[in-house]
Parts: structure tokens; sequence; C-alpha cells
């Protein structure tokens, strides 16, 4: 799940690969590097390498006295390691015998050991432990077998032997002005100038160079040349994709004054939410969804729902299972995108599958979606992304309008994927008439005050902090809610791991008793979502039974909640509001407790170690 980019026909070719190198390093940072070609054909390449990131390579680049003057075409890479520890020697880009090609690639190429074993007995030197490689060796014995069908036509044949999924950018020294490119799966984006040509793993790493996109589909070659693009599909067939203009706001994408984008971002929630929620009801009182291919009658001849998701996407989802239950009355099921698409599920064309995806492009989410197209399933994305790989093959599309976030922990696209998720449950409630209109409307309404209760609940961050503070010197949490509050707990686990690699938990509260309360001695602290639900005696039930064993308890309470208060050593105070609501607000507090107790340990919140943004590896 790397980021690539790569440009042709610029001019501070150098400056337009580090700068975007460093928009993309959210998909990974363990190493980065960078190759330019020479001005004039034949030149050697010039690569430059660094194993922690791209801060690295940018001073390494800057130190080096070597790199070729005038060049006009480079790709670059930063890599989340797959194949191969983090280090320089398995850095991308990675080159052919001879020097004269680089190649970057996001992806895992599946055969990379039967065809490196085929490299290597026929005499070419591989020189790292990536499933990468195999692919610049490829290449260069293609080209030297059919040296008249080009650079093209060797990257050509050689996908055709590859299994996996790849975004590759190559280029060679002997046509200086070409980056020839590729996609299965993994992400890829090209821009064009009127000079100049370039590509990019997302459209915000280009931003500031050009507005006009292509995208590449799966199995399709482009060829990059000053000012042009040319797409043909693996079997030489050419296309032309549409041009596409996108009116992002790269400022959007900065920290705004913030210390980092996490704390930006979370008190962007409010707006996220309130965005989300904007213009939803028609004057008709009918919900207004993006992106709608399916009918109403479709809609109501629908007799189940899975929800695939990964990490916090599918503690979102859990979240809705509970609305949609409730409202539309319909059967749902949840799972863990990776386990879905392995364990054969009952599917057909009544089923609706929602995948939910901040990114739109988590490859283990997009593959259960293309397998529940396989059994005719109508597809529905929550996404954050405009025209992800997702939203493009989905049959519905519910956008969540929280602006780009670039911190590795998803927050304010959380709470908007569950606001969105709540909206469609209000609407198939009212398609499917087990709501009256005026019904799905007062709750729409109700859910135009949750932007002001998150933001009190944000308000509340120093709080947070001096509990926070309290416990820094614990190494492991338990987190336990009921009903609604279980995904929270679950969420709350998440984030801190996360982000302060302490050992955290998440457990339905009443199933602590059937096994995970033998963990809990005095000292242990024990984290609860006891807001006011009809569960909330029960929950309170629960928080007793391991109080009585010595635990620490911080509890999630309503404001002015005493009764609560009385049975805590701490207390994240938050605003009331309907319980099937109540996830949007009460996961706040446990982002926030989260964030401070990275701070407190001193670690990247924004960078978590082992993480990415985009995970497009299975
Ligand atoms: C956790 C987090 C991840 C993502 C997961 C799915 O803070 O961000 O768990 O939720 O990787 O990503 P998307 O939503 O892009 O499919």
């Amino acid at each position: 799940m790397c980021g690539i980019i790569g440009i042709t026909g610029g001019e501070e070719t150098l400056d337009v690969l580090l700068e975007g190198l460093a928009r993309l390093e959210y998909r990974g940072y363990d190493s980065a590097g960078l190759a330019v070609l020479p001005a004039t054909d034949g030149g050697p390449l010039w690569r430059a390498r660094a194993a922690n990131g791209t801060r690295s390579l940018e001073d390494l680049v800057k130190r080096t006295e070597d790199a070729p003057p005038g060049s006009s075409t480079g790709i670059g890479h930063t890599r989340w390691a797959t194949h191969g520890r983090p280090s320089e020697a398995n850095a991308h880009p990675h080159v052919d015998c001879t020097g004269q090609l680089a190649l970057v690639h996001n992806g895992i190429i599946e055969n990379h050991l039967e065809l490196s074993d085929e490299l290597v007995l026929a005499g070419h030197h591989l020189e790292s432990d990536t499933d990468t490689e195999v692919l610049a060796h490829l290449i260069e014995s293609e080209l030297g077998t059919h040296p008249e069908a080009g650079l093209v036509g060797a990257v050509r044949e050689t996908l055709r032997r590859v299994r996996g999924y790849f975004a590759i950018a190559v280029i060679h020294s002997g046509e200086p002005d070409l980056i020839v490119a590729a996609r299965r799966v993994s992400p890829l984006v090209m821009g064009l100038t009127e000079t100049e040509a370039m590509l990019a793993s997302d459209i915000p790493a280009l931003l500031g160079r050009t507005r006009s996109f292509l995208l590449l589909e799966d199995d399709q070659i482009a060829e990059l040349r000053p000012g042009s693009i040319r797409v043909t599909t693996l079997d030489g067939t050419e296309v032309i994709p549409p041009l596409r203009t996108v009116d992002y706001d790269l400022d959007a994408a900065r920290k705004d004054g913030y210390p980092d984008y996490m704390s930006k971002e979370m008190h962007e929630q409010p707006m996220a939410v309130a965005n989300t929620l904007l213009d939803r009801l028609l004057p008709d009182g009918t919900l207004a969804l993006d992106e709608v291919r399916i009918s109403d009658d479709e809609l109501r001849s629908i007799d189940k729902v899975f929800i695939v998701a990964c990490g916090s996407s599918y503690h979102a989802g859990l979240m809705a299972k509970y609305a949609i239950e409730h409202w539309a009355r319909l059967p749902v099921e949840i799972d863990i995108s990776s386990e879905f698409r392995y364990r054969d599920p009952v599917l057909d064309s009544r089923t609706l599958v929602i995948g939910v995806s901040q990114s739109g492009e988590t490859v283990d989410t997009l593959q259960a979606l293309r397998e529940a197209r396989r059994w005719n399933a109508k597809v529905l994305v929550i996404s954050n992304v405009v025209d992800s790989s997702m939203t493009r093959e989905a049959d519905a599309v519910l956008y969540t309008r929280a602006g780009p976030e670039i911190g590795v922990a998803s927050t304010k696209t959380h709470l908007a994927q569950i606001t969105a998720l709540e909206i469609l449950a209000l609407y198939l409630a009212q398609t499917r008439g087990t709501l009256y209109p005026h019904e799905a409307r007062e709750f729409l309404d109700a859910m135009g005050a949750l932007p002001d209760k998150v933001e009190t609940a944000l308000e509340r961050a120093a709080d947070v902090e001096v509990v926070a503070t309290a416990y820094r010197a614990s190494p492991s949490f338990i987190f336990l809610g009921r009903h609604v509050g279980y995904p929270v707990a679950l969420e709350g686990a998440l984030k801190l791991k996360e982000l302060s690699y302490l050992w955290a938990e998440g457990f339905p509260a009443g199933e602590l008793k059937h096994g995970p309360i033998a963990v809990v001695e005095p000292g242990t602290v024990v984290i609860g979502v006891a807001t006011r639900t009809h569960l909330w005696e029960k929950m309170m039930a629960n928080v007793a039974e391991v109080k009585s064993r010595g635990a620490t308890v911080v509890l999630v309470a309503n404001d002015g909640d005493e009764e609560t208060e009385r049975q805590a050593d701490a207390v994240l105070w938050v605003p009331e509001t309907h319980q099937l609501f109540s996830p949007i607000v009460d996961v706040v507090p446990l982002q926030l407790f989260a964030y401070s107790m990275a701070r407190l340990h001193g670690l990247d919140v924004d960078r978590p170690r082992n993480l990415a943004k985009v995970v497009t590896v299975e």
C-alpha cells in the first residue's frame, strides 16, 4: 500500500517528486526513493533512496550534487513494507541489471518467487527482498527479446505473466520522455497540463500542478509523454478515458495551525457531520443519496443487508446494524471484509451489500464488494473519496463529506460514516414503509443537533487530558459497552492501541463474565460507555462487577449524571442524545483520550508505527 508518483515534461522534476511524496506519506513511510532520467537519450538514470521515509530522502537529495541537470522525467515511491524489511536496499525504485530501467510499484506480486527463480536461472542479479524487483528484470528481459516493441510493449508482455495487484510506473533511459504506467486493483490517477503528464496514487498528491485528471482502470496501460497520455488495454486496444476536473481545496489538506493533522481533523468533526447531513432531505420528503442506481422498487425487494468494512469503518458499520435493524426491520449481517470474501457468503439479487470505506480503495473491501457483485447482490458504498475505485463500481454511493483526512487514524471520517449510515437506515426505513416519512424527518431533524453536541464533547479536550495523565502509567486498558456502546468501546480500544501502542481490548460488557473478567485485578483500568440508554442499568451492573474486583473505572457519562459519576473513578462527560445517534458523540472523548495518551508518551499521532492510511494489500 505504498504511494507512487511520476512526472514527465516538468522543469523542477525533483521538487515535484519530493513534494508529491510528502503528500503521499500517509500511504506508508517505511522508506522512500526516486529516480530521474537524464535530459538526453541513453545516459544513466539517477536514483536516490532512503530507509527512513520522505524527509530523509529530501535531505539526501539536497546533499547530493550529482543529480542530472535538466531532467524532466522521474518517478518516486514511499513504501509501506510487505515483502522485505524497511531498508534502503528494499526501497523503490528498483532497477534492472543494466541500470537503465527504474520501476516503482504499489501492490503485491503473488507469483514473485517463481518469477525470481526463473530470472536468476536466466542470469539476472536481484538485489532486494521485495516482490517488486522481478518486474524490473522481466521488463528488461522482454526489452532484450523484442526491442522493437519498446518499453510499453515490454511492460504489456510482463504484466500478462504477473499474478497479484499493482500500480506501477516505469522509466527507461532509452526513451527519456516516457513513463509507462499500469494498474490492477491498486489505485492510480493521472494528471495532465499542456506541457506535462503525471501520475500518482491519489489526486491530492498532484493538486497544485493540475486540476485535470484521468483515471486508469484495471488492466490498462498508460504512456505518459509531456502534454499527452495514451491509454490501452492489456491486449493493446486503445481507450479514451474521460478527463475530469477536480475542485478540491488543497488548503483543506494542511494543518491550519493545529499541532498535527489528527487534532485538526478531530476539530473538524462537527463540520464533517453537518456536511454529511446537508441537503439530504428533499422537498418531497425523500432522502437524497449520491449516485443512486438502485430503484426504490429494488430497495423494497431487499430481504437482507450485509455490511463489509475494515477497522474503524467496520465499527461504524457495527453501529449502523442497530439502526437498520431497528428502523428498517431488515436483518443485517456485518463482516470484516477480508473474512467475508473467502467464507462463501449466501447472497443473491435481493441482498444489499454496504461497503464502508473512507478511502474507497482498501483492497479487502474492494474485493469483498466484487465478490458480492458476482452473486448479483446490490452494492452500495459509503466513502469519503469521490471517484475512488469502490464508488466507481458501486450501484449506489453515499458520500461522507468530511474533506481529505491525512492523519492515519480515522476520526472525522469515522463520525461522518456513522452519520451517513444512519441516514441510509432512515432512507431504507422510509422506502420500505417501516417508518412514516414524518417520522424519518423527525429523526433527521434530531440529527441536526449532532454537530453542536460533537463540538461540546470536543471542548472537553483538556478534561480528557487530565484523565489520560492520571492513567498514563497503565500498560493496558479494557473498554466496555453494550448495544451501540459496544462498537464505541471497540473503536476506543482501537484508537488507543494504534496511537499509543498500549494493549487495549474492547468487549461487550455482558460478555466479560464469560471469560475476560479473569484478567481484571486491582488497578486494571476499565473504560466503560455508560451513557443513558435502555441498557444503562445492566451496564452499571457490569461496571460493579469489575469494580468489586479492584478495577479502576473511567466512565463516559451524560452531562450532569451524578448517579453514574458516583460509580466512577473518573468521568468523560458528553451531551445526551438519542440512543441510536449516541455513538457519534460518545466516541469523541475516547478519540481525545487516545490522542492525549499518545502525546503523553511522546508519540507521533499522525504517523503511528507500522500503519498506513490506505491499505491496498490483502
Ligand atoms: C483506524 C483506521 C483503519 C481504517 C481501515 C479501513 O483508525 O483508520 O482501521 O478504518 O484501514 O480503511 P478504509 O475506511 O479506507 O477502508
